[in-house]
C-alpha cells in the first residue's frame, strides 16, 4: 500500500478507537496525534475529492467510482471533528484560527454536519449521472473553500 494511504487507513483505525472510547477516556489522546489525525482525515477528504473536482471542473474524466468516493467524504465528514479535539488549540504546527475552537466552534461543528450532508447527496447525485453530480460537486466544494477562507489560517 502507498505510504500515504497506509497512515491514513492507521489514523481511520485511530479515529475509530478514539470515538468508541468515553470522552474523558478520548480526551487523554496527545494533542500532538490528533493533529496528525486532523491533518491525515483531511489528506484523505483531499484524495477521495480530487478526482471529483477534476471532473466537476472539466478537467478530467468522470471518476467510475465516484459515488463511493462521495460515500467516503460524507464517512470522513463525520470523523473530522475528532481531529479538533481539547488541547489541539494552539500546537505550532497546526493551521486552525482560533475562532474555531471558541466564538465559532460551534459554526464549525454545524459546518462539518452539512459537508456529511452534502457529501451523501453527492453520492446519491454520482449514481443519478453525470450532470446531476457536477451540479452536487458545486455545492460540495463551495463548503471546503468556504470553511478554509473562515477557518483556516493562511
Ligand atoms: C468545517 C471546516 C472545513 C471544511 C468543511 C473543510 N475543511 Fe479542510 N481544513 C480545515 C481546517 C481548519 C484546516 C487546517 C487544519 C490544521 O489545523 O492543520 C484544513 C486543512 C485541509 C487540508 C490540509 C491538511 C494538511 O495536511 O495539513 C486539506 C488537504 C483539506 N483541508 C481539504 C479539504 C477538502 C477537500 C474539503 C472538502 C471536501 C475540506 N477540506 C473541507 C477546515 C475545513
Amino acid at each position: 500500500m502507498h505510504s500515504v494511504a497506509r497512515a491514513v487507513v492507521a489514523f481511520l483505525l485511530a479515529a475509530v478507537v478514539f470515538a468508541a472510547v468515553p470522552p474523558a477516556v478520548a480526551q487523554q489522546a496527545k494533542p500532538e496525534d490528533l493533529l496528525k489525525l486532523r491533518q491525515g482525515l483531511m489528506q484523505g477528504l483531499r484524495s477521495q475529492w480530487a478526482p471529483i473536482a477534476g471532473f466537476a471542473a472539466g478537467k478530467a474524466e468522470l471518476p467510475a467510482d465516484a459515488a463511493e468516493r462521495a460515500a467516503n467524504l460524507a464517512m470522513l465528514a463525520k470523523l473530522a471533528p475528532i481531529g479538533w479535539g481539547k488541547g489541539t488549540e494552539d500546537l505550532p504546527e497546526a493551521n486552525t484560527k482560533p475562532e474555531a475552537f471558541g466564538a465559532k466552534s460551534a459554526q464549525f461543528l454545524e459546518s462539518w454536519k452539512t459537508l456529511a450532508a452534502e457529501t451523501a447527496k453527492l453520492a446519491d447525485a454520482a449514481k443519478a449521472g453525470p450532470d446531476a453530480l457536477k451540479a452536487q460537486a458545486g455545492a460540495v466544494g463551495k463548503l471546503c473553500k468556504g470553511c478554509h477562507d473562515e477557518m483556516r489560517k493562511e
